[in-house]
C-alpha cells in the first residue's frame, strides 16, 4: 500500500529532514514511527498524505505516485485517508456531532444519514452522551476521540496519526491508542508517530526508528527501541 524509494526531503533553504528513506508498508499493517524530536516523523507523515512533496525519490501510496500527482488529484486522494493530529484540529464553532459528520457533508451525504453514522461512531468511541457539546468544553482525551471518530467515519483504508497522545495523560493515552488498534483490527492500515515509548513497549507491533532523518531500525516489535 505504501512504497517509499530513496526519499529525501529538504526544506528551503537547506534543512534536510529525511535522507534516502526506503520503506514498504503492506495493506492492513500497523506501524509506529519513533525517534527524538526533529527526527523526521512528522515530515514522513506529511509526505504520505501529500502535505509536502519529496525533494528526491518516489512516494507511492495506494497506487498513486505522490511525487507527481496534480493538486486536483491530491484533493481526492486525501479524502481516502484519515488523519489525526496532536492538537485535534476540531472545528470549534461546530458541535461534536457536526465535527464528526463534516467529512460526510463534504461528500454530499444526506443530513439524516450523516447524523446516524456520526452518532453511531461517537457511541463506539464512548462519547454517545456528548454529541451536542462544543469541542472546547471537552477534555483533551475526549477531543482526541472526536478527532479519531471524524477520521474514521469515511472508513479510510489508511489512518495516519501524528503524536495522537502528545497532550494526554497516560490513562487517556491508552484509551486513544486502543481506538487506533481497533481500527487496525477492522482492516485499516495505521501509522502512528509517537515519542511515547512506555505506551507502546508492551505491544508487539512493527516499529520504525528514525534518527536525524535516517531510518536506523525497523523492528517487529519495539524491543530494543528504548
Ligand atoms: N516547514 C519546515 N521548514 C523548515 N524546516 C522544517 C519544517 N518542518 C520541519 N522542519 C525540520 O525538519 C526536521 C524534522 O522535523 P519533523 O519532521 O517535524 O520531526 P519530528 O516530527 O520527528 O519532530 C527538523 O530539523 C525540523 O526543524
Ligand atoms: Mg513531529
Amino acid at each position: 500500500m505504501i512504497h517509499l524509494r530513496g526519499v529525501r526531503k529538504t526544506y528551503p533553504p537547506s534543512q534536510t529532514a529525511l535522507h534516502k528513506v526506503d520503506l514498504r508498508v503492506k495493506e492492513g499493517d500497523f506501524l509506529f514511527l519513533v525517534g527524538a524530536s526533529g527526527a523526521g516523523k512528522s515530515t514522513l507523515l506529511k509526505l504520505l498524505f501529500g502535505a509536502q512533496k519529496s525533494t528526491d525519490g518516489e512516494v507511492i501510496v495506494g497506487g498513486r505516485n505522490l511525487s507527481k500527482i496534480t493538486n486536483q488529484k491530491l484533493a481526492y486522494f486525501r479524502r481516502e485517508i484519515g488523519i489525526v493530529f496532536q492538537d485535534y484540529k476540531l472545528l470549534t464553532r461546530r458541535t461534536v456531532l457536526d465535527n464528526v459528520a463534516f467529512p460526510l457533508e463534504i461528500r454530499g451525504v444526506h443530513t439524516s444519514k450523516r447524523k446516524e453514522l456520526a452518532t453511531s461512531i461517537l457511541d463506539a468511541v464512548g462519547l454517545g452522551d456528548r454529541v451536542n457539546a462544543m469541542p472546547l468544553t471537552l477534555s483533551g482525551g475526549e477531543q482526541q476521540r472526536v478527532a479519531i471518530a471524524r477520521a474514521l467515519i469515511t472508513r479510510p483504508k489508511l489512518l495516519l496519526a501524528d503524536e495522537p497522545t502528545g497532550n494526554l495523560d497516560p490513562a487517556m493515552s491508552r484509551v486513544v491508542l486502543g481506538l487506533l488498534l481497533e481500527a487496525h483490527k477492522c482492516g485499516t492500515t495505521v501509522i502512528v508517530a509517537t515519542h511515547n515509548l512506555p505506551l507502546i513497549e508492551d505491544l508487539n507491533l512493527r516499529t520504525l526508528v528514525l534518527d536525524r532523518g535516517k531510518v536506523i531500525g525497523d523492528f517487529d516489535g519495539p524491543a530494543g527501541v528504548a
